[in-house]
């Protein structure tokens, strides 16, 4: 914790972390983050944090908000305040009045037919809501919301899990999720066994903004703690295919392959940019249609409270932006794709060459070398 060491312009700067998540021209804000659940956006407007920067977010009349939680009048959090039918959201200090798209439309201590200052406007976020969450994107999206095929399938059910907080950077939590080692050693009974630690063959790909990777696995049945498994036996046989949408979120079908059953993990991370990350979580089935959600939702917190002892004890806290920093055998190949990728999105050298176009954009565009 305690990570941030700047602030420049409003926006928390994280130096310490290997991939810049923050700072005037973070390449993250170009990608689309969950800020909350939708069954968290109730009447009342929200506040959070993504990629340094604090946030309100509201429910408007035709879909999400999410702007800067600061007033311009005086930098008030905004998300003390309420929000009307209309979807008008009140600043709790003096009640100026902003609509959906950030315009101040009341000023109650103005006199009648005197006009609203144009600066009198919150500038908003692009905001969506997909799969019963939150979604927004501080500056130009490069690639649209990750794809969860399996959402509008009436074939499945859906259950969302118990959002974690970990004190970790967004980097290791995807990496922990793709972890095949640790899965029957940390998970014993649970995702594997220690009497077969060996990480099947598996190969990874690149497509465009994806990583694509397919692993078949014997998985223990946990039918004794969790009735979670679409398994007769005390082990089967499941066949994993993965998308890592970069930078953070994972698409994992899991089948069984004697019985057909599917059960389906979207996984998503939200960066606050501040050393610490929450983790969305969905544990999707085909199967166990008519059972109990409740042990689906206990199993992905046991899973995740183990995880997150072993994250957040991890050193550094950012994942090396140097391969050779740490030390990678051959059923690491998930790791060292996405870090390569990673290096090659978001590295030191195209944080630079992004600064340098926006300096050169703020300086006039263009530009001439003499
Ligand atoms: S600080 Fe928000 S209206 Fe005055
Ligand atoms: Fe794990």
């Amino acid at each position: 914790m305690g990570e941030t060491s700047a602030v420049r312009g409003g926006v928390a700067v994280v130096a310490s972390l290997g991939f810049p998540e923050s700072g005037k021209q973070g390449l993250f804000r170009d990608f689309w983050h969950p800020v909350a659940w939708s069954s968290e956006l109730g009447p009342a407007p929200l506040s959070t944090v993504l990629l340094g920067e604090r946030l309100v977010v509201w429910r408007g009349p035709s879909g999400p908000v999410a702007a800067p939680d600061r007033c311009p009048h005086r930098g008030t959090a905004l998300s003390l305040g309420s929000v009307d039918a209309e979807g008008c959201l009140s600043c709790p200090y003096h009640g100026w009045r902003f609509d959906p798209e950030g315009r101040c439309v009341e000023v109650p201590q103005l006199r009648a037919g005197m006009p609203i200052p144009a600066r009198a406007q919150v500038p908003v976020h692009r905001c969506t809501e997909r799969y019963g969450m939150v979604w927004a994107c501080l500056g130009m999206p490069r690639a649209s919301v990750p794809a969860f095929p399996e959402w509008d399938d009436p074939s499945f059910r859906h259950v969302a899990c118990e959002r974690y907080r970990w004190k970790t950077s967004p980097e290791r939590m995807v990496e922990n999720f793709t972890d095949f080692g640790h899965l029957g050693y940390l998970h014993d009974g649970l995702l594997g066994t220690r009497d077969d630690l060996v990480v099947p063959d598996h190969r990874v790909r690149r497509e465009g903004l994806s990583l694509l990777y397919e692993m078949t696995m014997e998985v223990p049945n946990p039918k004794g703690l969790f009735a979670v498994a679409d398994l007769d036996s005390a082990r089967g046989t499941q066949r994993n295919s993965y998308v890592l949408s970069l930078p953070y979120t994972i698409h994992l079908v899991s089948e069984y392959v004697a019985r057909g059953g599917r059960r389906v993990l979207f996984f998503a991370v939200q960066p606050h940019g501040d050393g610490t990350c929450s983790g969305y979580c969905y544990q999707s089935r085909d199967f166990d249609l008519g059972g109990a959600d409740e042990p689906y939702a206990r199993f992905q917190a046991l899973l995740a409270e183990q995880d997150r002892v072993v994250v957040e004890s991890q050193e550094p806290l950012e994942v090396p932006n140097q391969l050779g920093a740490e030390l990678h055998l051959p059923f690491d190949k998930v790791a060292v794709a996405y870090r390569r990728a990673m290096s090659e999105l978001f590295g030191p050298d195209r944080q630079d060459e992004a600064e340098a176009g926006a300096a050169l954009a703020a300086a006039g565009g263009g530009g001439t070398c003499s």
